[in-house]
């Protein structure tokens, strides 16, 4: 939620601005502005700040800054999701302090804002936004002008007082050659430019990744100030000196492009054979024969004794992620006998749950960012239990917060609707099951082996899947009428149903529920008219005569039924309108196919619509507001 930007340098800051605002614009699309810091014209004289803001995306902020005196070396911007106040120019960021002396770009919410806010009033503080950023960057101007500008300082205090989470990057007017960044449960990166002559301010590292792959991730509560030509100054809350950790970020460029697909959403669904692949590269090896197939998985080894030793498993994750997860629970518990809960990160954080020691918590997130799962993580560890995480974002929060993990290397995903991410850990949960299935003795060598040459297969099958586009789209047309519609599944396709009815709610706005599809008789059958479609996830798997049944009580309801079916499926093309073949697999590897036509459907009927897919309205990738 909300993208942060900086750069400070020997280069015009302006251009790199608004193309790191781009990269970033799926955290938030609501409003954008930028800071160019203008030094003094002469020896001395203190610097000026040319901003531009602007309501809706970044291409409107870049026209409006075409007409203004955008050069400079130093400056920050934000494209924000909102959370205090309208998506309206006053409330976008930098926000300024009434003495004109810092500007501040923010993301996270300051929880107490409102207490500081009676007091600065009092102090005689005016506010020119409803924003808890306003409010900040007052506090810190209230310290700076106390202690004799010391920014570093005067942001630490202000931080000191405030409740809640942020990542700001800050610059004082007077001072125009350096940034002052600090963290607490969002995330910031501090990228090194060569020889330290330059140095990038990002939300996460891909706006930084054309010029540098050194990055410095801060921690929690760290604050940095950065200045060309000199080592990063780190220190911590409460003023001590922290070691600044530089890592080498390994992502290609090309990866950040749409790469001649019309949208990040389509060419993510196409690239998940590639995605895949990377994601079982050197996990999931085959042997000559199948018997000496085997999968590893280094995060086994490191926590052996803990992982094959735990008594519960729980599941903590949100959204899509959450969706995976219930794959994972019937996977563990079908190959590893263990049991398994799945809890929504935002439920469980407040929930006062059951964690014991010797569980193991797993956190599952694409960004690695998501608040509540971070908030979940930090319960797991206060009680004791092993954190696994299964995250995409390398070096991100939950990544760095995680005991231990893998991660599903499928390359950034940029599309707000989650897409190549849910089958990278879908894969990685099968993995997982089978290895530590087979560690514990609860799976048979045989059908583990079968089970990874199986897994091998994947990509080949999904390539086939994503055969069936162009039919998909013409289907659309027909399903674009809707209004409401239900996705409905059994086993390891019950999540996927859900997982359909997100992708279709969430950037085509047709409200879209997922079932087990044996619920529906319990009440949704109530909805069941001519116009309603309703998607079954029919694959040649266990309980697909029951399915079947479940079809021909909405087809005596004039239901329309369009089914995800196995290759040579005859018996559902009897009773559905619309059929969408996948190749045979097994069934707990079904969703890493049957979920393709769903991401397909839910895409075209949003472009059918004229919506804006990779850009959904009131969504941010990533949610680091709980
Ligand atoms: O980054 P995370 O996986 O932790 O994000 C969780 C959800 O916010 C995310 O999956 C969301 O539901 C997606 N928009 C779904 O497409």
């Amino acid at each position: 939620m909300c993208g942060i930007v900086g750069y400070v340098g020997n280069r015009q800051a302006f251009p790199i601005l608004i193309e790191g605002l781009e990269k970033l614009e799926y955290r938030g699309y609501d409003s954008a502005g930028v800071c160019i810091l203008k030094p003094g014209i002469a020896y001395g004289q203190t610097g000026s700040f040319e901003i531009v803001k602007s309501e809706g995306r970044v291409s409107r902020l870049k026209a409006l800054a075409a007409e203004k005196d955008t050069s400079g070396t130093c400056g920050i911007a934000h494209t924000r999701w909102a959370t205090h106040g309208d998506p309206c120019t006053a409330n976008a960021h930098p926000h300024v302090s009434m003495s004109g002396s810092l500007a501040i770009v923010h993301n996270g919410i300051i929880e107490n804002y409102q207490i500081i806010k009676e007091q600065l009033q009092k102090r005689g503080y005016v506010f020119m936004s409803e924003t808890d950023t306003e409010v900040l960057v007052q506090l810190i101007d209230y310290y700076y002008k106390s202690n004799g500008h010391e920014l570093v300082d005067a942001v630490r205090r202000a931080l000191s007082r405030c409740f809640g989470a942020y990542a700001i990057a800050v610059v004082e007017r007077e001072n125009p050659g350096h940034i002052v960044v600090a963290r607490k449960a969002s995330p910031l990166v501090v990228g090194i430019g060569a020889d330290t002559d330059e140095f990038f301010i990002a939300s996460d590292a891909t706006p930084m990744i054309e010029y540098t792959h050194s990055v410095v991730y801060l921690d929690d509560e760290q604050i940095a100030d950065v200045r060309p030509g000199k080592d990063i100054f780190l220190t911590n809350l409460g003023g001590d000196k922290a070691t600044v950790t530089v890592h080498e970020v390994d992502v290609d460029i090309s990866m950040l492009s749409k790469g001649g697909y019309p949208h990040f959403m389509l060419k993510e669904i196409f690239e998940q054979p590639d995605c895949l692949r990377d994601c079982m590269r050197g996990r999931v090896i085959l042997g000559d024969k199948e018997e000496d197939n085997r999968i590893v998985l280094s995060a086994l080894n490191q926590c052996h004794d803990r992982l094959v030793n735990a008594k519960n498993i729980i599941i903590v994750a949100c959204g899509t992620s959450w969706h995976a997860g219930l794959i994972g629970k019937q996977l563990i518990e079908q190959l590893c006998r263990r049991r398994v809960e799945v809890e929504y990160a935002s439920e469980f954080r407040y929930r006062n749950p059951v964690i014991e020691a010797d569980d193991v918590v797993i956190a599952i997130s694409q960004s690695g960012e998501t608040a509540d799962t971070l908030a979940a993580i930090e319960l797991a560890k206060q009680a004791g239990a092993l954190v696994f995480g299964i995250v995409n974002v390398v070096g991100s929060s939950i990544a760095r917060e995680s005991d231990t993990g893998i991660y599903i290397h499928v390359g950034p995903e940029l599309g707000v609707a989650s897409t190549k991410a849910f089958t990278g850990q879908v894969a990685v949960l099968v993995m997982l099951a089978l290895a530590l299935g087979l560690e514990l003795g609860t799976l048979d060598k045989k059908e583990y082996c079968r089970t990874i040459t199986e897994l091998a297969a994947i990509p080949d099958k999904m390539k086939k899947t994503l055969q069936t586009n162009d039919y998909i789209k013409d289907l659309a047309k027909i399903y674009t009428y809707a209004s409401n519609s239900l996705y409905l599944g059994r086993g390891y396709n019950y999540p996927v149903a859900l997982e359909g009815a997100l992708k279709l709610k969430e950037i085509s706005y047709i409200h879209a529920e997922g079932y087990p599809a044996a619920e529906m008789k319990h009440g949704p059958i109530a909805l069941v008219d001519a116009n309603m479609p309703i998607v079954f996830l029919a694959t040649h798997h266990q309980l697909y005569q029951k399915i079947i049944s479940n079809m021909r009580e909405v087809l005596a309801r004039n239901g329309r039924i369009l089914a995800i079916v196995t290759e040579g499926d005859d018996e559902v093309k009897k009773i559905a309108r619309d059929t969408i073949e996948v190749p045979p697999t097994l069934a707990m590897l079904a969703p890493l196919l049957s979920v393709l036509p769903l991401q397909m459907l839910a895409y075209h009927i949003a472009v059918l619509k004229g919506l804006d897919v990779d850009m959904p309205r009131n969504l941010a990738k990533s949610v680091t507001v709980e």
